[in-house]
Formats: C-alpha cells, sequence, structure tokens
C-alpha cells in the first residue's frame, strides 16, 4: 500500500528541520516497509515570493489528496508588512481551515535527560506528561466579523469575533474526553466563562458531554489561573482542551516547562484523521540559516503522524526511542544544551537519531 506524505518547509528554519525529519522517516519507511512517498510543497513566505500567495492551489490541492502532511513553519520579518489576507501565516491558517484540522494535539512531555533544561526546579517539571488539546479552526482566529475599520472622526478601530457554535465545541470536546480516557483519566477545560459568553457555552457543553464519559473526572479552569498553575505545579494536569487562542499562548508556555519550544511536536487532525503535523515552534528567522535549530520537535511530528494518521505505532515507539537515545547520548542543540553536554548542529542531530534508529 503507498501512502503519499507531502512535505512542505515553509519559511526560516523549517527547511533546515524539515529535512532532518524526512531523513529520519526516509530511513523507517525502509525498515518497517511503510510505502510512504514523499513529495514537497510550497507554503507561506516561500510561496508568496514564487507564486504571490501564501497557499497556491497547487499545494492545497495536494494537501486535499495526502495521506499527512509535515510543514516545517511559516512567517519571517520580510514579509510582516504586507496585509494580513497575504501574510505567510495565512497559508498555515489556510490549510488548517480548508482540511478542518480541528484538533491540534500538544503534547508537553519532559524528558528526563532535559529537566536541568527547564527554567522551573527539576522537582516541579520531572515525569511532567501534558497534552493540549486545542481547537484549531474556530473562535477568535476565524471569527467573523473583523478587521479595522474608521470611526466617524477618523480614529480608527480593530476588531475581532470571538465566536464558537455548540457542534464546534462539542467535536472538540470529545477528542478531549477520548484522550483523557487513554491517559490518566482527567480533563481540564479551560475557559473565561466569568467575563466572555462564549466560553459560557464552552462550559455548558462540556458539562453536558462529560455525562458520556463518567470514567473522566472533568474540571474548569479560567485561562488566566490555568497559566499560573502551569508554572506553579504542572503536574496536576493530565489533559487540557480549550479554544483557539488559549490553546496557543498555553501551549507555549507549557513548552517551556519541558525545556525548550524546540521539542515540542504537534499533530492537527480532521474527522477523518487525517493530519497535519508540525513543530510548535516558529520559523525562529533570528537563527535560520546557522544550522543551530533543533530539529527534535518535527522528528518527533513524524512520530505522531505514524501514529495518529498512519497507524504505524511501532515506527512511531522507534523514532521516539531513538529521540530518547541521542538525549542519553548527551547531544544537544543550543536550545537544549547544558553544562557537560554536547553541543551539536541541526544535522549532526538529525544524523545522531537516524544513527539511533
Ligand atoms: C502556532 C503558531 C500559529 C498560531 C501562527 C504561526 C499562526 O503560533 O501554531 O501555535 O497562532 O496558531
Ligand atoms: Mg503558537
Amino acid at each position: 500500500m503507498s501512502r503519499s506524505v507531502l512535505m512542505l518547509p515553509g519559511d526560516g528554519i523549517g527547511p533546515e528541520i524539515v529535512a532532518e525529519a524526512e531523513k529520519v522517516l526516509n530511513k523507517v519507511n525502509d525498515q518497517f516497509d511503510l510505502g510512504l512517498q514523499f513529495e514537497t510543497g510550497l507554503v507561506g513566505g516561500a510561496a508568496i515570493d514564487e507564486t504571490g500567495e501564501p497557499l497556491p492551489s497547487d499545494t492545497l490541492e495536494r494537501a486535499k489528496k495526502a495521506d499527512a502532511i509535515v510543514l516545517g513553519a511559516v512567517g519571517g520579518p520580510q514579509w510582516d508588512k504586507l496585509e494580513m489576507a497575504k501574510r505567510p501565516e495565512k497559508g498555515l491558517l489556510g490549510l488548517r481551515s480548508n482540511l478542518e484540522l480541528f484538533a491540534n494535539l500538544r503534547p508537553a512531555i519532559l524528558y528526563p535527560q532535559l529537566a536541568s533544561a527547564s527554567s522551573l526546579k527539576p522537582e516541579v517539571v520531572s515525569g511532567l506528561d501534558i497534552m493540549i488539546v486545542r481547537e484549531l479552526t474556530g473562535g477568535i482566529y476565524f471569527g467573523q466579523p473583523r478587521g479595522v475599520r474608521e470611526l466617524d472622526g477618523g480614529e480608527r478601530q480593530g476588531f475581532n469575533t470571538y465566536i464558537y457554535s455548540e457542534s464546534e465545541i462539542r467535536r472538540i470536546g470529545r477528542v478531549a474526553f477520548e484522550a483523557a480516557q487513554q491517559r490518566n483519566g482527567k480533563l481540564c477545560s479551560v475557559d473565561k466563562a466569568n467575563v466572555l459568553e462564549v466560553t459560557v457555552l464552552w462550559r455548558e457543553i462540556m458539562e453536558e458531554l462529560a455525562k458520556d464519559y463518567p470514567d473522566v473526572e472533568l474540571s474548569h479552569m479560567y485561562v488566566d489561573n490555568a497559566a499560573m498553575q502551569l508554572v506553579r505545579a504542572p503536574k496536576q494536569f493530565d489533559v487540557i482542551v480549550t479554544g483557539n487562542m488559549f490553546g496557543d499562548i498555553l501551549s507555549d508556555e507549557a513548552a517551556m516547562l519541558t525545556g525548550s519550544i524546540g521539542m515540542l511536536p504537534s499533530a492537527s487532525l480532521n474527522s477523518e484523521k487525517q493530519g497535519m503535523y508540525e513543530p510548535c515552534h516558529g520559523s525562529a528567522p533570528d537563527i535560520a540559516g546557522q544550522g543551530i535549530a533543533n530539529p527534535l520537535a518535527t522528528i518527533l511530528s513524524g512520530a505522531m503522524m505514524l501514529r495518529y494518521s498512519l497507524g504505524e505505532e511501532k515506527a512511531a515507539e522507534a523514532i521516539e526511542a531513538a529521540v530518547s537515545k541521542v538525549l542519553d547520548q548527551g547531544l544537544r542543540t543550543a536550545d537544549i544544551m547544558s553544562e557537560g553536554a554536547k553541543q551539536v548542529s541541526t544535522r549532526e542531530m538529525g544524523e545522531a537519531v537516524l544513527a539511533a534508529l
């Protein structure tokens, strides 16, 4: 059986880290006889430079047909002056919405070898294993109306709409309850129900769903408190479910608990389990082209792809074990470097994972 994987390197460090992930995926493809066919496409700033569009129709068509997508990162200062609809980020957001990738899974796991790389005390983070389930195709990111308008008198006013329908809340809720069932049975729904009506409804629907999952213990937390609890006592969390914007913010915060955002993979799934897999970090233009970026989040995203979209659990575990092994060997990219470890480049890290496979 042949399955197609669309690689979208994008911008900044994207091409460097995706190259390493592709090598690793190629190797498990051979080792486990997965029958994966890789192709490459343009998205983000790279696509704007070539075609004038952040999401060329050719890329979108191929993405729809692919069994899974691996994306590096999009964006950079050279495109920041473009109008919102033409920015690199629209390439990513367009893929998410056109493929209806509403369920974003962002696991924050602390590798024991990296306990000292976390900015928190080792005892606060050791053993940390949180799954953030972020709604990805709704909320304030996509709500209409939006824009900047001119008021009488000439003053400009910017506005966005934070909006969720019941069905959108219900489908992300189900993903989160099911994730909790497969983990430690605890789900914390994060909202701002003391201020925002849209999240009062969110809370209501989560309560309603809880009746279908008696084995899951549901709790609720306001987002400001959740941000605080994540740095105070992060191990209280098992699965967190939240809307698009809160999930964006809390997942960066959770990433840092694990030592570096360079370690965090993600999966974005639709109801057919077709998925796009990307590191949680951005394009890091400040270090692009220097060969020092951490490719592990992208490599681990490849493992998530094998697990969630392609049903290849063994190959996924092999990649994860190989990553753990190179960390055991003391190899570190700059972002996770600590005393006594050996600093390596992006490529050396990729090669080490290959060797460990
Ligand atoms: C992320 C990123 C994106 C987001 C940006 C690049 C549009 O921060 O995947 O977390 O805000 O969703
Ligand atoms: Mg983000």
